[in-house]
């Protein structure tokens, strides 16, 4: 698959995701065989007016490329200027988001806000492009209402303006994040579109990737809340891309990844801030082994990285000799995963 100029060995592609899609955790799905990995989304505002936080989203290191990074907000110059940042802070494309429906977003005319107001698109649209020399993407929702149209509207804009690519999360902004994803959208908006489109929502499984590419047509598929603490989806999904059977995760392998991802962590954020986010972040790493609630309530009360690891390799050393005795129903327990 194509974005551009940018050339993806696998068409599958990492949601941004606010608070979760940082470095530390691109890092570690890029491992798992991601072909392309999106910032959280970042606001345009804030970069233009140079914001410390908001510059801290834009830190990236080459073994994540190709990157794109997200941006949101609503005029079109600072869009424009904003973009231009990302591209020479290191973007390899920059994606527009016109689907989040947070409320406060909602307020500032951003978001899938702009999804209403199809003039405004165009001339952001088209300001964007002038600006910048990479690749262009947009990603969008449903719209307001379940018909899809304003899904295709900004589809048709989003081409005539020069996107490179469109990926669509096809729920309604009432629907938020909830309900299912109604894929029949990704096929008609692929059908009316000559430029590549990536379906997103509902992914869990390596077979749902096989499922969205086949049922909507769509060139690539982005996968958001199905990789949280599931890293391995997209190592899982590219082998049955290539005809072949997804493994079982090891629990070494799974450990492992865990630990480096502490590492990244804490080489980013540092020691108190990594272990805000590994509370939040690690017990969905295990949620479906043996005792992960005990996991889960030890580990936020680390306080350390090094405690954080600690813990990990405790619970891996149990989980392991509870393997090694295992019943039937343990082992399967852990095949699942
Ligand atoms: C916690 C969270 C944060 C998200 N942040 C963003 C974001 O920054 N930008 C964006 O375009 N979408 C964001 N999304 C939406 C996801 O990228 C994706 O479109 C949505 O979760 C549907 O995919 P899924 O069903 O695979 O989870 C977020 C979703 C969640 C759950």
């Amino acid at each position: 698959m194509k974005i551009g100029s940018v050339k993806l060995d696998y068409p599958l592609i990492m949601a941004p995701m606010a608070g979760i899609t940082d470095l530390p955790f691109r890092r570690i799905i890029k491992e798992t065989g991601c072909a392309l990995v999106t910032t959280e989304m970042i606001s345009a505002n804030g970069l233009v007016q140079h914001n410390k936080k908001t510059g801290f989203l834009l830190r990236t290191m080459p073994s994540e490329r190709p990157l794109s990074v997200q941006i949101f907000g609503s005029n079109p110059g600072t869009m424009a200027e904003a973009a231009v940042i990302a591209q020479e802070k290191g973007a390899d494309i920059v994606d527009i988001n016109f689907g989040c429906p947070a409320r406060k977003i909602l307020k500032n005319a951003s978001g899938s806000s702009l999804m209403r107001d199809p003039s405004l698109c165009r001339r952001l649209l088209a300001e964007v492009r002038k600006a910048i020399s990479i690749p262009l993407t947009i990603k969008m929702r449903t719209g307001w209402t379940p018909s899809g149209e304003e899904a295709l509207r900004l589809a048709r804009i989003a081409e005539e303006c020069g996107v490179d690519a469109v990926t669509v999360h096809p729920r309604t902004v009432a629907q938020k994040f909830g309900g299912r994803a109604d894929w029949s959208l990704i096929a008609r908006v692929k059908e009316i579109s000559s430029i590549p489109i990536i379906g997103n929502g509902d992914i869990r499984a390596p077979g749902d990737v096989l499922k969205m590419l086949t049922e909507t047509g769509c060139d690539g598929v982005m996968i958001a809340r199905g990789a949280l603490g599931n890293p391995w989806l997209f190592g899982q999904s590219i082998e049955l891309l290539k005809g072949g059977s997804p493994l079982p995760i090891t629990l070494d392998e799974r450990k492992k990844t865990i630990l480096r991802y502490v590492d990244y962590a804490v080489e980013h954020r540092g020691e108190s801030g990594a272990v805000l986010i590994l509370r939040r972040m690690l017990p969905g790493f295990v949620k479906s082994l043996p005792e992960c609630g005990r996991f889960r309530r030890e580990i936020v009360q680390a306080k350390t990285g090094k405690q954080v690891c600690d813990i990990v390799c405790a619970y891996f050393a149990f989980t392991q000799l509870l393997l090694s005795r295992s019943t039937p129903e343990i082992t399967s327990a852990i095949d699942v995963c």
